[in-house]
């Protein structure tokens, strides 16, 4: 927490404030939201949670929402949204998320994050919201729209504003930098409207992870949860026979020797996959594959992930089967994250004039 929030607050709320994390002591706070829809796959991995992991290397602030009131946006039954909740704090612990590095949380649990939403919901327009590629994209699926989907960007910006420091990083990839954009926005109108409040949210991007990990049956597609053919990716606990029979069923070309170029997409994919996966480079792939045809260089392939996903996938067969554990991980990360949400919120309640009582 920062002066600025204490500031405008009584001084008995100050005295017992816990610092969340000890932030005065770090340099940065990042906080970033994973919706617990689908499984997680290669792409999330090498795309998003490993940096997370990286960064618990550094001295920054970590923050991690599950954002489960977003993925209401699309049809859930409740039976899969409860199960997915758990299977992926599972995922993102077997993964090396640490929770007594990071924080680890249920957006549904800290209710000002739809608080606030309404808030901003007031500051911006529906031309506005209309705009974002994200939601045409979505719309475009359904006759008529859910409220929603449209309103989702707008809860993503508070989710974010209510975890704001002066050097928070949002670290998402290269599709959300648009709603990144409209938090930042939304940030400065309401400073502008109430008084100065929310610091400015930094978006990190990082350039090539966003769709590095392409599908396995279309290299022009990125790796993808929505993809209605699972045999389009490598889930981090596929089991090394599952993993074999899709890579068996991988995208190759009509040379069946294995090197690198634009002009094949799909060998070139699956050998950026095993470079990420045996931090190896194209060369070293290359030659590790000297002599192989492509499809043998798959069932090389094949075990090169089974290997590199075995621990993943064994702490996570753990891990799912101590709920109880998984549930006291979330709460904790709920409590920390519910005392900061707190000040933000009352700050708010304080500038826009609510009243609590
Ligand atoms: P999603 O599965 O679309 O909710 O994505 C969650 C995060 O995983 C994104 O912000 C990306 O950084 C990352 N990600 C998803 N798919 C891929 C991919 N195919 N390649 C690399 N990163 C990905
Ligand atoms: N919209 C993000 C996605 O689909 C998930 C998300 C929700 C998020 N709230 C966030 C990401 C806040 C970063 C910060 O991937």
């Amino acid at each position: 927490m920062t002066l600025r929030k204490i500031c405008g607050l009584s001084s008995s709320l100050v005295c017992h404030r816990r610092f969340l994390h000890d932030t005065k002591a770090r340099s940065s706070r990042v906080f970033s939201g994973v919706q617990p829809t689908g499984n997680l796959h290669l792409g999330n991995y090498f795309g998003a949670i490993q940096r997370w992991v990286e960064l618990q290397e550094t001295d920054k602030e970590l923050i991690f929402c599950i954002v489960d009131l977003h993925s209401l946006t699309v049809p859930q039954r409740r039976a899969d949204l409860s199960a997915n909740i758990t299977r992926l704090t599972a995922g993102l612990l077997a993964c090396g998320i640490d929770p007594e590095r990071a924080t680890l949380f249920l957006q549904s649990a800290v209710p000002q994050h739809t608080q606030l939403g309404w808030v901003l919901s007031c500051l911006t327009t529906m031309p506005r919201l209309g705009q974002l590629p994200q939601y045409r994209e979505k719309a475009a699926e359904h006759g008529e729209v859910p409220l929603g989907l449209y309103l989702y960007p707008v809860l993503q910006a508070a989710d974010i504003l209510l975890y704001s420091q002066e050097q928070t990083e949002v670290p998402v990839g290269q599709d959300q930098l648009q709603n990144i954009q409209l938090a930042q926005h939304l940030g400065k109108a309401f400073n502008r409207q109430f008084g100065k409040l929310f610091p400015h949210p930094k978006a990190v991007v990082d350039e090539d992870a966003g769709g590095r990990v392409r599908s396995l049956r279309d290299p022009s597609r990125k790796m993808s949860k929505s993809d209605p053919d699972s045999r389009s990716c490598v889930y981090l606990n596929d089991p090394p026979e599952r993993i074999r029979s899709k890579l068996k069923l991988a995208l190759t070309d009509f040379t069946s020797e294995v090197f690198a170029s634009p002009e094949r997409p799909a060998v070139t994919a699956l050998m950026t996959l095993h470079a990420l996966a045996a931090g190896l480079t194209l060369e070293g792939v290359r030659s590790a594959a000297a002599g192989l045809t492509t499809a043998q260089y798959k069932l090389l392939l094949a075990d090169v992930l089974a290997e590199r996903l075995a621990p993943v996938r064994d702490a996570w067969a753990r891990l799912e089967a101590e709920p109880r554990y998984l549930s006291q991980v979330l709460e904790r990360g709920r409590q920390r994250a519910a005392e900061e949400a707190e000040v933000t919120w009352r700050a708010v309640v304080d500038r826009v004039q609510l009243r609590l009582s």
